[in-house]
């Protein structure tokens, strides 16, 4: 358990500097096992969820070390295909280890990630996808057992812009000698940072970043060096704690370019925003004021990520918000925390409609990541003692040093780890 404490209502003022992407990282790990060899990631945040990959490669044989924020992994001695339950289990990126050993070894196993706090999240689309690929797979319980029948030239088509399907699919197609055509790809940043990865190991990946991939695998990768891109949902959530405290914030060490629809949605709350390469200055009013409609929406649409975090901009703002969930059916969880600090958010199905208030200090549980960024973003804005209870070590596993930081530019937060 960590407990968070936040002083609230103190304004935040300064520079930080951001840290690589989680969602990217996490991938760019799984390809690392494509190559006989060692891969290089540089800027590769400091997380828990980093740490649990770290930790699987391991036990499929890898040998892996971190020194500051740069991360070697050696593959050569790959010794395994089964993708233990427990560690499985912490992560639902992990399931993109299943495209990377059908790649390198030809089999994989794993176990199903399970339902998660915030909805079912299937992986019907990565095992269709791979179906289409040649790929034969049994699956007895939420146990799942993968074989590359036939390597053949593929056309996949993903009903839905799905990211985890789309880098399952370019991980497999990059060690295969045939080429791959996928259509209906998600767009993200991160599939463009997992393409130019796996073009420095030999595989000639084309499209990226459109709908359509075209990748021309290889059996033989080698290993490569390469800086994971920064980290636009942990910035975006940087700049709320700024706005919420009515704050200023210069974020350096940023892809301004990725982060468009964050910063559409900060600029209508009333923040001047103000930017140039790698870096944004924001400078929030005393008060916000409410956003509109938010939508989330795949790549370049508002993420599905920032939707808890702009809950609680809303939450705070003067006037009405509203946000439409589209990705996932159990994303708001955080409301009924944020109901016991004072807001005033009615959610039906997807819909939630916030109407702004003055929020005061209470006690409240963090039960998933994003929303748990939600409670601290909502600790910092409100009057009075807030604390944040955080059983599952929620807010570690994708925010590096998150305390410290903010911390370092005004806010007043204590964390408290209990065993
Ligand atoms: C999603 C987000 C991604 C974010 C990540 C972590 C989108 C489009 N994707 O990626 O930006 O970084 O969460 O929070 O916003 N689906 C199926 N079957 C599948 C796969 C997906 O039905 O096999 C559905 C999901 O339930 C969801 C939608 O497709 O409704 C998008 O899922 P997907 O992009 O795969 O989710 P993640 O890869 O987790």
């Amino acid at each position: 358990m960590t407990i968070y404490e936040i002083e609230g209502g103190k304004p935040m003022a300064g520079e930080l500097t951001a840290q690589g992407a989680k969602n990217s990282a996490l991938v760019l790990l799984s390809a690392a096992l494509l190559a006989k060899d060692v891969t290089v990631l540089k800027n590769c945040p400091e997380i828990r969820d980093v740490a649990a990959q770290l930790e699987i490669l391991q036990s499929l044989g890898c040998v892996c070390s971190r020194e500051g924020s740069t991360v070697a992994v050696d593959a050569t001695g790959v010794s395994s295909t089964e993708v233990p339950q427990e560690l499985m289990r912490q992560m639902r990126s992990s399931v993109t280890l299943l495209g990377a050993l059908l790649g390198r070894c030809g089999t994989g196993s794993i176990h199903t990630p399970g339902g998660c706090a915030i909805g079912a999240r299937p992986i019907d689309y990565h095992l269709q996808a791979f179906a289409d690929m040649g790929v034969v797979i049994e699956k007895e319980g939420d146990h799942l057992s993968a074989a590359m029948r036939q390597r053949k030239d593929s056309i996949v088509m993903l009903p839905f812009p799905s990211v985890g399907a789309t880098e399952n699919v370019m991980l497999l197609a990059a060690r295969l000698p045939c080429t791959t055509v996928l259509s209906g790809a998600a767009r993200e940043p991160e599939i463009v940072d997992l393409a130019k990865l796996l073009n420095q190991m030999g595989a000639v990946v084309m499209g990226a970043g459109t709908d359509t991939v075209t990748v021309r695998g290889s059996n033989s990768l080698n290993g490569a060096q390469h800086t994971v891109l920064p980290d636009r949902i942990a910035a975006a959530t940087d700049l709320c704690a700024a706005a919420v405290t009515g704050g200023s914030l210069t974020l350096r060490s940023v892809a301004v370019r990725h982060m468009g629809a964050a910063i559409e949605a900060l600029i209508r709350s009333g923040c001047e925003i103000r930017s140039e390469e790698g870096a944004v200055f924001l400078k929030a009013p005393k008060r916000l004021s409410g956003m509109g409609i938010l939508r989330t929406m795949p790549y370049p649409g508002f993420p599905t990520d920032l939707q808890a975090p702009f809950v609680t901009l809303a939450a705070t703002a003067e006037g009405d918000s509203v946000m439409v969930e589209n990705m996932f059916e159990n994303r708001y969880q955080h409301v009924p925390q944020l109901h016991r600090m004072g807001a005033d958010i009615s959610v039906s199905g997807r819909v939630a409609l916030v109407r702004g208030r003055s929020l005061h200090g209470g006690q409240v549980e963090a039960e998933d990541l994003r929303g748990g960024a939600a409670l601290l973003l909502a600790g910092l804005g409100a009057e009075g003692n807030t604390k944040v209870h955080d059983a599952q070590h929620c807010i570690e596993r994708g925010y590096e040093r998150i305390t410290e930081r903010w911390n370092s530019i005004g806010a007043s937060i204590r964390v408290q780890s209990l065993a």
